[in-house]
């Protein structure tokens, strides 16, 4: 039976998709269907298609009370919108649906595990979000939500742990046919920790252990955990609210933590070795991971920040866009991302420089545009002192640009969006340390009408921001001060 609100969600949204043009999203990054997207959802394979679902608001382009918005692709790039699959429309999740995971049950069916949140009043005018996690089950279009929800709650959880910040369960069926999943939760101390549960049937489930344990270290409360087996190693992601940063890791306050490690699945302990932010940019929060049939992890994230959401205004058809699927390695014990492969499958007219002399500004013929694919080798040249400063301009005209430049000496990459049509005093550019590897630095740059994501050596690092200036704004140039020596191969996507 599907509920009135539900239906009523599903109906909106399918006229509302009409009145947004094509040239008002991008092209390969999903948006949402109309209103407000964060958090990626639900990322899994399901009869032969991926589905990812999200936080949906469909009503406004600002954040409300949360449905599961839905998509499905057969190469994650190019998106269908299926109807809206979640709505609060149940007594335990009367005030949103909020982040979960997904995966398949032995006869065929998707179930979907999902936070559920209902407002408990405190005092005077005061009221507080306690969360527990809910199932629901579906044939990839229609889901039911379970007679026994919640699955979990307060009583699942260890003394002195919060009720109220409990929640963004990721599910994973293991080999052996049972289930296990992750959720955030804030202990005692008042940071953050890893909940680790399991379950027979992904039906019934019990508290299995604390993965991991914030302690005060990477920020407070540790929302959207993913944890998945990777090149020998375990992988935990998880986007902690309230960072400090340390060095040049963890400048957005809102961040996002990996953690690499150990796992004993027997005690269900989890040992950490190396830390870092996955993403270095601006706009990147809360991702999820998914296996392809054919063994990559890819990942997927939220191409947006709780903090510089300011920047494009509420009166925007839609507001929050999903990062590039990017599948995931480890190498001399740090995560690597690179683009999904698939995407070389959509490039087309080549354009190709080698050797070009960079003193001043230089632009180039055929490097141009808004949807782009582009190789950088950036590197001194010979018989020339070392540069101070290279530049490179996107997303230009007259009065917008949006730009990455690298000073050699420090070392440093950093993304500036000051000039990409934001009205707000917030945010705008990051810093990164990056590794020239012999003196040259390589960057792969793709561009979607409304974002970047910039991939640092191969994928050592990667620093995503979203600009939402007019895709008329196609500009690309190259700057230094000193001289450079630059290859670029660019496509069209
Ligand atoms: C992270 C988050 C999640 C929560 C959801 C609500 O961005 O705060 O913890 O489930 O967004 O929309």
């Amino acid at each position: 039976m599907i509920s009135q609100t539900l239906r009523e969600a599903r109906k909106y949204e399918e006229v509302s998709e009409k009145l947004i043009s094509e040239r008002e999203r991008p092209d390969f990054h999903l948006t949402p269907r109309t209103g407000w997207m964060n958090d990626p959802n639900g990322f899994s394979y399901y009869q032969g298609r991926y589905h990812l679902f999200y936080q949906y608001y469909p009503y406004e382009s600002k954040w409300g009370p949360m449905h599961w918005g839905h998509a499905a692709s057969s190469d994650l790039l190019h998106w269908e919108y299926l109807p809206c699959a979640l709505a609060p429309d149940e007594a335990y999740d009367q005030d949103g649906c909020f982040s979960g995971g997904a995966t398949v049950l032995p006869d065929g069916r998707q179930l979907l595990m999902y936070t559920g949140v209902v407002k408990e009043h405190q005092e005077r005018d005061i009221y507080r979000e306690v969360q527990t996690q809910c199932i629901a089950v579906g044939n990839g279009i229609d889901y039911e939500k379970y007679g026994q929800n919640p699955v979990l709650d307060e009583r699942d959880i260890p003394e002195g742990s919060s009720r109220f910040d409990f929640r963004d369960p990721k599910i994973w069926r293991k080999a052996d046919g049972t289930y296990a999943c992750v959720a955030g939760n804030r202990p005692a101390d008042g940071s953050g920790q890893i909940l680790l549960f399991t379950s027979p049937d992904g039906f019934s489930w019990k508290f299995k252990s604390v993965l991991a344990a914030n302690r005060d270290r990477f920020g407070k409360m540790w929302e959207c955990p993913d944890f998945f087996p990777l090149d020998e190693k375990w992988v935990l992601l998880t986007s902690p609210q309230d960072m400090l940063p340390q060095g040049y890791e963890y400048h957005n306050g809102n961040g996002t933590l990996c953690l690499i490690g150990d796992y004993d699945e027997e005690s269900g302990t989890f040992k950490e070795t190396h830390n870092q932010s996955i993403d270095y940019g601006i706009d990147f929060y809360a991702p999820q991971t998914v296996l392809t049939p054919d063994g990559r992890r890819v990942m997927i994230g939220w191409m947006q920040n709780w903090d510089s959401c300011s920047m494009r205004s509420p009166d925007a058809p839609w507001f929050g866009q999903m990062s590039l699927p990017r599948e995931l390695f480890l190498k001399n014990g740090r995560l690597y991302q690179r683009p999904l492969r698939e995407l070389e499958d959509m490039r087309r007219n080549k354009v190709n420089y080698t050797n070009v002399t960079v003193s001043g500004v230089v632009t180039l013929k055929g490097i141009s545009g808004r949807k782009v694919d582009m190789e950088l080798k950036i590197r001194p040249k010979e018989g020339q002192e070392l540069y101070q400063k290279f530049a490179l301009r996107f997303a230009q005209d007259d009065t917008y640009h949006t730009s990455l430049s690298f000073r050699p000496y420090e070392s440093i990459l950093k993304i500036d969006r000051k000039f990409s049509g934001s009205r707000r005093a917030i945010i705008h550019q990051r810093r990164s340390l990056v590794n020239p590897v012999g003196n040259e630095l390589k960057l792969r740059v793709i561009l979607d009408r409304f974002s970047a994501e910039v991939f640092v050596n191969d994928g050592e690092q990667v620093l995503s921001a979203t600009m939402y200036t007019d895709p008329g704004a196609d500009g690309i140039s190259f700057f230094a001060n000193g001289t450079a020596e630059i290859d670029v191969v660019k496509y069209e996507l």
